[in-house]
């Protein structure tokens, strides 16, 4: 069986490699240089290292596979045809490490390199794939494909797909008609599964034929502490908001703390502990009606904002 995607160019036959040269079409760029100017992924990149913090082994990964597409295209325009190149990817990494937020940037940079149609993330997990009865997976999964054709479907926890506990699971019939879409528009449609790394590693040994079709691991490791502060200052700078210098030392203690609990989930973490600090700073302010605040006083967190948290309190509650 065959599944044909509406609003997808049905598949076709794959061009034998580098079977004719044809000359050049005069504004075919010829350089790297005239690529990345033509098609503003320099601009991308330089986002991705400008705005996400660490990540130093991801960046070079997706500076490759940028590299990679922008030498195929300067061969393309020689006319030196060759098969779309295999894209899809995984990336592996614990919560909050910046998955998705990576996946966003590489959408963009297939599309400003036309390697998809509209450059589109559609971000899915198992329940958006697999129904519940007989009969709803193949509709479900395919409903998601059409809304993700042009662009980068985002499967996150792909693992939970397969159950193999569950011999008549329903994830099996999703996972084969991805398996399908992804050799058949793989000029139009680019997945991403993500999850940990050891699901995932275990997830690709039971299922062969996906672990064939990704041509791309990217490993997210997990932030140090000095990173995880550098995040939470650029998140502040996002909200227009900073700490004060005690309340700066007070945060690196709290991500000491913090660190050590379970379910930590790196900038996520930072994020959520930010955003309850905020809250804190709020009510602070609100607890004077008749004071008239300054801008400074305004934007700054102070200690006792992020001192208040329970995980500084003696039988503090574990995720506070
Ligand atoms: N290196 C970084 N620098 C700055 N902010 C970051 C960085 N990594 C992640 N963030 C921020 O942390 C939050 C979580 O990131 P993201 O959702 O991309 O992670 P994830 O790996 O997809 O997490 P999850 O597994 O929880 O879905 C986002 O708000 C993101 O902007
Ligand atoms: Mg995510």
């Amino acid at each position: 069986m065959s599944y044909f995607i509406p609003g997808s160019t049905p598949p076709v036959e794959a061009p034998p490699v580098a079977a004719t040269v044809e000359p050049p079409a005069v504004d075919t760029p010829r350089s790297v240089g005239a690529v990345l100017a033509q098609t503003q992924v320099q601009a991308v990149l330089q986002e991705l290292d400008d705005q996400l913090v660490g990540l130093a082994p991801v960046k070079a990964r997706v500076r490759d596979i940028a590299a990679l597409l922008v030498i195929d295209k300067l061969r393309a325009g020689l006319g030196l045809a060759s098969q779309a190149p295999s894209l899809h990817m995984c990336f592996s990494g614990n919560p909050g490490t910046g998955k998705t937020t990576v996946a966003y940037r590489m959408a963009q940079i297939l599309h400003r390199l036309g390697y998809v149609r509209k450059g589109h993330l559609v971000a899915v997990t198992r329940d958006d794939l697999v129904g519940q009865y007989i009969g709803h997976t193949a509709p479900k999964t395919r409903e998601v494909l059409k809304k993700a054709m042009g662009g980068v479907l985002f499967i996150d926890e792909a693992y939970y797909l397969y159950r193999p506990e569950n011999e008549r699971d329903y994830g099996q019939e999703a996972i084969e008609i991805l398996l399908q879409v992804m050799e058949n528009h793989r000029d139009d449609l680019v997945v991403i599964l993500a999850g940990y790394g050891d699901r995932m590693n275990t997830f690709f040994q039971s299922n062969p034929g996906m672990r064939s079709r990704i041509a791309h691991h990217l490993e997210f490791p997990d932030y140090a502490a000095d990173e995880l502060m550098q995040i939470s200052r650029s998140m502040l700078a996002e909200q227009n908001h900073q700490f004060s210098d005690e309340a700066a030392q007070a945060f690196e203690r709290y991500l000491a703390l913090r660190l050590a609990q379970p379910h930590f989930a790196n900038a996520r973490s930072v994020r959520n502990a930010l955003d309850r600090a905020r809250l804190r700073q709020a009510s602070r302010l609100f607890s004077q009606p008749d004071r008239e605040w300054t801008a400074e006083e305004l934007t700054t967190l102070q200690a006792a904002d992020i001192l208040g948290s329970r995980l500084f309190q003696q039988d503090g509650a574990p995720h506070a």
